[in-house]
């Protein structure tokens, strides 16, 4: 089992800083060979902990990006038919028996393993990502849900493929729709907050080079009253580092700075939001 430490360590080597409570999720993940099941508003460090825990423990990382109509031949495998075209056209020709070519076309070799297979067959555990999987369907997720239960899968044409190595799984979600228990269950299941204070400010003071203290303070208490407020979209880690980078750039040293204006747009996506904030002390 990792220990909870070195899996913070190992993050914090990846500029990932993360809270005690997803150290705990990680390892108990690991312990238990769950898939983890990441929820929470977009810019929270989903993804990213997936591409972090990838790196941190030298481990490939394939992803599955979910969309709408997303599929079992995308998610798991296809037949390469221009490879089954030309051994129809060369090689197959000398064969007596359709059974024979069948067999043939329809074996490993033809196979085109998609993120889920390639996973599977991979020799050493990789970090498997399925992003945003409130954007699939909910029968996507029920055969997601079948194949991560056993970590196996059936092609009819050769039958059940059983995974090589147990993929560290992350599942990410805005929260665009709900999931069944039965996935819930199947998961380690955890919601990804906006961060508190101190962790958004070493967030802000590892990623953003060149920043002073006293101004990555005053951007972190600003983003963090602005997330009480009524808005339409609130910023996340990403805006409040991309506006961070900006007034870094710019050289302001104090939010009172006359340019920070200007620079609403970098944390706040509706122009409605901006007015409504305008009037807030800055
Ligand atoms: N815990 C964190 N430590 C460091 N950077 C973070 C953390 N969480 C988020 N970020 C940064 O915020 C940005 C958005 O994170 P991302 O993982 O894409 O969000 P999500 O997948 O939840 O929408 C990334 O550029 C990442 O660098
Ligand atoms: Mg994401």
């Amino acid at each position: 089992m990792l220990s909870i430490e070195e899996i913070k360590n190992k993050l914090d080597g990846q500029k990932y800083l993360c809270n005690e409570d997803l150290a705990i999720i990680v390892s108990l993940a690991s312990l238990l060979k769950k898939p983890i099941l990441l929820e929470g508003p977009a810019g929270v460090g989903k993804t990213g902990l997936a591409k972090a825990l990838s790196a941190s423990f030298n481990m490939e990382l394939i992803r599955l990006q979910c969309y709408e109509g997303l599929d079992e031949s995308h998610a798991l495998y296809e037949w390469n038919y221009q490879k089954q075209l030309l051994y129809l056209q060369t090689v197959a020709k000398d064969l007596t028996s359709w059974e024979m070519v069948q067999k043939d076309i329809f074996s490993r070799d033809f196979l085109l393993p998609r993120p889920l297979l390639k996973a599977f067959l991979s020799e050493k555990p990789v970090v498997l990502l399925i992003d945003e999987i409130d954007k699939s369907d909910e029968e996507f997720e029920s055969f997601l849900l079948e194949a991560l239960s056993d970590f196996q899968v059936t092609i009819p044409e050769f039958g059940t493929v059983e995974a090589n190595s147990i993929p560290m799984v992350i599942l990410t979600s805005n929260g665009a729709r709900d999931f069944s228990d039965g996935l819930k269950r199947r998961c380690v299941h955890y919601y990804i907050d906006y961060p508190d204070f101190d962790r958004e400010l070493k967030i802000i003071c590892t990623k953003v080079p060149g920043i002073s203290l006293s101004l990555s303070q005053q951007i972190v208490d600003f983003v963090q009253e602005l997330r009480k407020q009524k808005l339409r979209k609130k910023p996340s880690i990403a805006e409040t580092l991309d506006w961070a980078k900006v007034l870094t750039a710019l050289n302001v040293e104090s939010l009172a700075d006359e340019k920070v204006k200007a620079t609403l747009n970098f944390i706040l996506k509706y122009q409605e939001d901006i007015e409504s904030v305008s009037t807030l002390k800055l």
